[in-house]
Order: structure tokens, then C-alpha cells, then sequence
């Protein structure tokens, strides 16, 4: 693994997540293999990797939901086996798999989440409010979840996420069916909380915002880290030109080439 970027760059702080030779297996699979991470408050920082690298199943351990195979992880100073619950309270999950209860509306949802984190009831009714309408969902605030395109319905598990105003928000895959607009408010949204000391730990394929949003990046292959480091430190590494976009960088490391050719009989 290239050791860029490993080290805080305001020394003294101490790291919101810590990963630290995490093993998880599923059978004979190797899903997340002996991953270290130390990841900032303030920080927003970017899980690449393709499909099935293990990004989906890091992010469910460094939330709790589930336990690595072997290994150690803490999260604002706590270490999960001892006491999870302490730590949810102040993480923010959206999860891949929304898992929304799709027969509520969108207002009823975001009031049960802030009662799921125990607000008291004037702030449950006020940030839901606030979401939907800092969102753009004002106007479905009554519709059902089930009718909700996928765009909004990640809209509507993002606000979820966000109602408790966590330290540590983790995003797997939040902009896949956002609309630019929308994904747009998202951004800006999520720099805010950056630049208030929060830290944001998404997974991504999406190149170009992991490129605009990032302080920095892991890549992910095969459950392992290959390069880790910001945009330009990991540009420097691979001896790339400051145009080469990262897209290039990362199909470097995980070892595909743009002359490949998956299917020859298209000529
Ligand atoms: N519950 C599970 N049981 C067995 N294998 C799993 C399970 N969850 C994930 N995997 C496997 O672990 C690997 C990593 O998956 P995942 O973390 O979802 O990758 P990513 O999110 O990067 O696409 C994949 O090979 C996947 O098939
Ligand atoms: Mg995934």
C-alpha cells in the first residue's frame, strides 16, 4: 500500500474513525482484507473502488451493524464491542440499501427517525420541516415513501441520517439516482458539515464528485487499500499529469487499462 496521506495534516487531533486491521470474511471470500484507515473530524473522505470491493461492508462495520471477522474499530473515541449504542447516537448512516418504511410519508418518516433518536418533540416536528424543505421535498412531505422516485427516496434516508445532527456521517452510494439539482443541494449540504468539524465517509464510483467534494480518498480493490492519499498526492504517486482526472488514477490501481476490450465480438 503507497503511504500517502496517512498522516493528519493538523497533528494533534484525535481521528473520528479508526479502522484497524479489519479482516471480514464471508466462508472462503475475503470481502475486507486487513484495512487500516484513521479518518479526521472535518474531513470529507471518499471510498472508491468497484463493485464488490468491500466498500458496502466497510461501511456496515464502522457503523456497528456489523462485526468484522477480525480486527479493531473505533468511532469518536469508542471502541464498537464495547458500546455501539453510545456511538450510534451521534452517526449518521444512509445505507445502500435504503431499507425506508416505504408506508410511511415523507414527514412521518423523518418524525420517526428524530423520535427513534429520542429529540425532543418541538425539534422532531421543526428539522423535519426544515429537511423537506431545504431538500426540495416540501411538496411530497404527505405523499408515501412508496411513490417517492429513488432520487427522493435518498433524499428522505439522507435527511434521516442528518435529523440528529451527527458528528460522523457515513454515505454509501449517495448520489446514484440523484438528480444534478438535487445532488447539488446534497453537496453543499454535506460541505457545510464538513467545514463545522463533521465528518462525511462516503463510497462512491462517481469520479467526478469524489474529485470535487474530497479532502481524501481510498482505493479500494478486492478488499484491500491500494492508494490512499488526496486527489493530487495520489496523482503525484502514479507520476500522472495534474490534468489526468481521477477517473484515470483509479483505473489504474485497480488495474484496468481504456484499451481493454470486454467484448471483442463488437469489433
Ligand atoms: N452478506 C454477505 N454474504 C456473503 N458475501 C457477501 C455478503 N455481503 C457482501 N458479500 C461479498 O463481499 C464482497 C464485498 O461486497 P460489498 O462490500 O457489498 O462491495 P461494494 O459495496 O464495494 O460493492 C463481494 O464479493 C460480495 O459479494
Ligand atoms: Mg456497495
Amino acid at each position: 500500500m503507497e503511504d500517502v496521506g496517512a498522516v493528519d495534516p493538523v497533528p494533534g487531533r484525535e481521528p473520528n474513525v479508526v479502522l484497524k486491521s479489519v479482516v471480514k470474511r464471508f466462508g472462503d471470500l475475503v470481502a475486507v482484507d486487513h484495512v487500516d484507515l484513521a479518518v479526521y473530524p472535518g474531513e470529507f473522505f471518499g471510498l472508491l473502488g468497484p463493485n464488490g470491493a468491500g466498500k458496502s461492508t466497510i461501511i456496515k462495520i464502522a457503523t456497528g451493524l456489523w462485526r468484522p471477522t477480525s480486527g479493531e474499530v473505533k468511532v469518536l473515541g469508542v471502541d464498537l464491542e464495547q458500546d455501539s449504542l453510545a456511538v450510534k447516537a451521534r452517526v449518521g448512516l444512509l445505507p445502500e440499501d435504503l431499507n425506508l418504511y416505504e408506508r410511511l410519508t415523507g414527514e412521518e418518516y423523518l418524525q420517526f427517525a428524530g423520535r427513534m433518536y429520542r429529540l425532543p418533540e418541538n425539534d422532531v416536528i421543526s428539522r423535519s420541516r426544515q429537511l423537506l424543505e431545504v431538500l426540495e421535498l416540501a411538496n411530497k412531505a404527505n405523499q408515501l415513501i412508496i411513490d417517492y422516485s429513488q432520487g427522493m427516496k435518498k433524499k428522505i434516508g439522507l435527511a434521516a441520517a442528518l435529523i440528529h445532527n451527527p458528528t460522523v456521517l457515513f454515505l454509501d452510494e449517495p448520489f446514484n439516482g440523484v438528480d444534478v439539482v438535487s445532488s447539488r443541494t446534497v453537496r453543499q449540504i454535506l460541505q457545510r458539515l464538513v467545514e463545522r468539524g463533521v465528518t462525511v465517509f462516503f463510497s462512491s464510483h462517481v469520479m467526478e464528485m469524489v474529485e470535487k467534494l474530497c479532502n481524501r480518498v481510498a482505493i479500494l480493490k478486492k478488499g484491500r487499500i491500494v492508494a490512499m492519499g488526496t486527489v493530487e498526492e495520489l496523482k503525484r504517486s502514479a507520476g500522472a499529469a495534474p490534468e489526468t482526472s481521477l477517473e484515470d488514477i483509479f483505473l489504474a490501481h485497480i488495474g484496468e487499462t481504456e484499451e481493454s476490450q470486454p467484448l471483442p465480438w463488437i469489433g
